[in-house]
């Protein structure tokens, strides 16, 4: 079947075998299939962090597993199991709904709940890592299900455990969060306040941060559903101290972000400044407003958009020697 329909770049791509898994049998049905057919597993999500670059010789598995559900709750906060399946900007919803905070900043991000330990999502000053507490998954092997504290993932920017030591090990089947009844609002990131001034916000809540950012996001992401992207193709790399003064002294306008590693740069200014900028070559390209984001105009090809990827890596590579590391999975 095609994939066309299951990956946010819109790439026509088959699988051999797709099944999906609305339950956590239905998982192990998949995995017994694929040892069946002798054929490797594949887990989808939302699809809105991968690259189709070939036909797959796989069974694919699209988790549709449900299910909002309260596991606990104290004084302060409230803690909800949420099943991979659901769409992760839904479940944001529902807890401005109910009032709980936590997860306001990261509003419209494209993708599933099951996928966003996976790589840690993270916008406009949170990351997942933060209302995280726990997760539920079935390791591929054994068929057991086994749980994951926070400590146990190895978050980072971007990344965990199941991205690394963990690779390709187990399927995430239920997420936990922990939601404050009482928010802390975060909206230290530039352009949040900024919009939120734009707003005319008065009385700063849950719900009016996130309408920032759906704003914020809506004027600078291309929709999915009607340009094919899958966010930020590349991770804003972090220098060390002399490598940032060095390019600062030759790009006075540089910016800089310090954290623990060094100096984070965002990679849309090395890209523009490598003048890729709004380029188009074909039937894909490269964002005008963002251009960490890679497009599909429609009909483009993986190997298109992975060459072009290749391209711009070697010549930030060359510009600025810095290693651009791509955030979307190539398959
Ligand atoms: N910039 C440019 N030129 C541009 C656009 C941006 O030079 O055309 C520079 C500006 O200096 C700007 C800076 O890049 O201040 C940061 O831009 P932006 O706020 O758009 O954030 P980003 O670093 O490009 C990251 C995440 C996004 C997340 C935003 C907001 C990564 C790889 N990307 O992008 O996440 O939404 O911050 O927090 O960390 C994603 O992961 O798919 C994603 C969209």
């Amino acid at each position: 079947i095609s994939l066309k329909p299951f990956n946010t770049f819109g790439i026509d791509k088959k699988a051999k075998f797709f099944i999906q898994a609305t339950t956590e049998k239905d998982i192990l049905q998949a995995l017994d299939k694929a040892k069946e057919l002798n054929l490797p597993l594949i887990v989808l999500g939302g699809g809105s962090n991968i690259l189709l670059t070939k036909d797959l010789e796989a069974v694919v598995l699209k988790i549709e597993i449900k299910g909002i559900q309260i596991t606990k709750e104290t004084d302060e906060e409230v803690f909800i199991e949420v099943g991979a399946g659901e769409n992760w900007h839904e479940f944001v919803l529902y807890c401005i709904e109910k009032n709980l905070a936590g997860v306001e900043n990261l509003s419209l991000i494209p993708g599933t709940v099951g996928a966003s330990p996976m790589q840690n999502i993270g916008a406009y000053g949170i990351e997942i890592k933060e209302v995280f507490q726990s997760l539920k998954a079935i390791h591929r092997t054994t068929g057991k299900e086994e749980i994951f504290h926070w400590e146990d993932c190895q978050f980072g920017y971007r990344e965990s455990i199941f991205k690394n030591d963990l690779k390709d090990q187990y399927i995430i089947t239920r997420v936990e969060f922990r939601l404050k009844k009482k928010p802390v609002y975060h909206t230290e990131y530039g352009a949040i306040a900024q919009t939120l001034e734009e707003m005319k916000v008065t009385n700063l809540s849950i719900k009016s941060i996130s309408d920032a950012v759906i704003k914020i996001r809506q004027s600078k992401l291309p929709d999915p559903k009607v340009i094919g992207n899958a966010g930020s193709f590349f991770k804003n790399p972090t220098v060390e101290p002399q490598m940032f003064e060095k390019i600062k002294s030759e790009n006075p306008t540089v910016p800089g972000f310090p954290n623990d590693e060094g100096i984070k740069i965002p990679a849309a200014w090395l890209i523009e400044q490598a003048g890729w900028k709004g380029k188009t070559f074909g039937n894909i390209g490269v964002h005008k407003l963002q251009p960490l984001v890679l497009v599909n105009y429609g009909n483009g090809d993986g190997q298109e958009i992975a060459e072009l990827s290749r391209k711009i890596q070697a010549s930030i590579e060359e510009k600025f020697g810095i290693s651009l590391l791509t955030e979307v999975n190539f398959l």
